[in-house]
């Protein structure tokens, strides 16, 4: 059963009617640009095939009533005109803060009664969180025939976290997941909100390899390496590492303390290997993105140390079935989660199967393994 009949069917067995609008909000994996959104930096994700559905019909009158599939079939009633945090019910932040954010700009919007359910791995770095906000955003921009860009529903999106969940995120997840085109990844600059594509070869696929390290956002050191980066950014009077270079960081590296100068050099280079993947991944460059995915790696690790060795072991594995025909890196926030590997096709039942060669004995921890495509963004659809 696909996600959308799936939804359906709870809408109509929960509410006894059926739904007038089904919606989807992709997760994303991010193949390189980790920690350089919010230095107003580089990053070059792809919206993937899991996502968060919603069935949804609209209301006369300002309430929202919601199940959560996912979450036990957990239920909400709230009104618009009186949103508040929710300390029992996590998700419904997600909701609550979306639209709290959309009604500050849109006033007049109405009620809903809504059913929703996801397929991306919760804590994982695949964006769960991104893809619920813009499945909302999606839904409430259609059931009020609001014209809602991409770009802005991403900046919603964001606000929504960054306001109301308390996790201070970058703009990459909601945009990718807003924006994204299919059998495409995205090179997306992050100060000007900009875009280019970057073709996704017919003969590769996009493997990602959840550690089943879990890890929370919110909780982990996430906030305290923006903190650092932002630090790094002041000394030199810029308004953000975008806009440092490495000579100048190299040549400060005295008045600043180890940890920053390593925090900021990831960020620099990090920039610099993702626009470099882009003309890698235009040219069906494959030494190229092999080279710049296992940089990439090495410098979340060694540098800006948000890596864990189950990711690490991980990494290890891939890169040693995969050689030089693809890449491997670990994705996202870090601190647990995935490690994603763009690989010839041909190759993935081989990466498989060392996988469960060796992972679980080594770690004790099973992992999950998922073959994606890159999908259409919800505003791109
Ligand atoms: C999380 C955040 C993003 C980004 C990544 C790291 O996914 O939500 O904004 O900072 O971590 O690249």
């Amino acid at each position: 059963m696909s996600q959308f009949d799936l939804v359906s069917e709870k809408y109509i067995n929960h509410f006894g009617t059926k739904p007038s609008l089904l919606t989807h909000g992709p997760g994303r994996v991010n193949l390189i640009g980790d920690h350089t959104d919010y230095n107003d930096g580089f990053v070059l994700p792809a919206a993937i095939n899991f996502g968060t559905d919603i069935a949804a019909s609209k209301r006369d009158d300002k309430i929202i009533r919601v199940l959560a599939v996912d979450c036990n079939n957990e239920t909400v009633e709230f009104s618009l005109d009186n949103i508040e945090f929710n300390n029992e019910k996590m998700w419904v932040n997600y909701i609550g803060g979306t639209l709290q954010v959309l009604t500050k700009q849109y006033t007049d919007i109405v009620g809903a009664d809504l059913v929703v359910t996801g397929n991306v791995p919760q804590g994982a770095g695949l964006s769960s969180s991104a893809s619920f906000e813009i499945a909302i955003l999606k839904t409430f921009a259609q059931l009020n025939d609001i014209d809602l860009g991409g770009v802005q529903a991403a900046l919603l999106g964001q606000q929504a976290e960054n306001n109301f969940v308390g996790c201070n995120c970058g703009i990459m997840d909601q945009l990718i997941s807003a924006l994204g085109k299919k059998n495409n990844a995205m090179l997306l600059d992050c100060r000007t909100l900009t875009y280019q594509h970057a073709p996704i070869p017919n003969s590769m696929a996009l493997l990602i390899v959840n550690s089943n390290v879990k890890r929370g956002l919110v909780d982990s050191e996430y906030n305290t390496r923006r903190q650092q980066c932002e630090e790094v950014a002041r000394y030199f009077n810029q308004p953000a590492l975008r806009d440092v270079t490495l000579e100048q960081l190299l040549s400060a590296q005295d008045k600043l303390t180890p940890d920053l100068v390593r925090r900021a050099k990831h960020v620099i280079t990090e920039n610099a290997r993702t626009e470099s993947a882009l003309i890698a991944l235009q040219n069906n460059d494959m030494i190229k993105m092999s080279e710049l995915m296992a940089e990439s790696h090495i410098s979340l690790k060694d540098d800006f140390a948000v890596t864990t060795p189950e990711m690490d072991y991980l990494v290890e594995l891939i890169g040693s079935e995969l050689g030089n025909k693809g890449g491997v890196r670990m994705t996202g926030g870090g601190f647990g989660g995935c490690v994603v590997a763009l690989t010839p096709k041909d190759l993935v039942d081989d990466i498989k199967l060392k996988i469960s060669q060796n992972y679980q004995q080594k770690t004790g921890l099973k992992e999950h393994i998922y073959v994606c495509v890159a999908s259409d963004g919800a505003f791109n659809r």
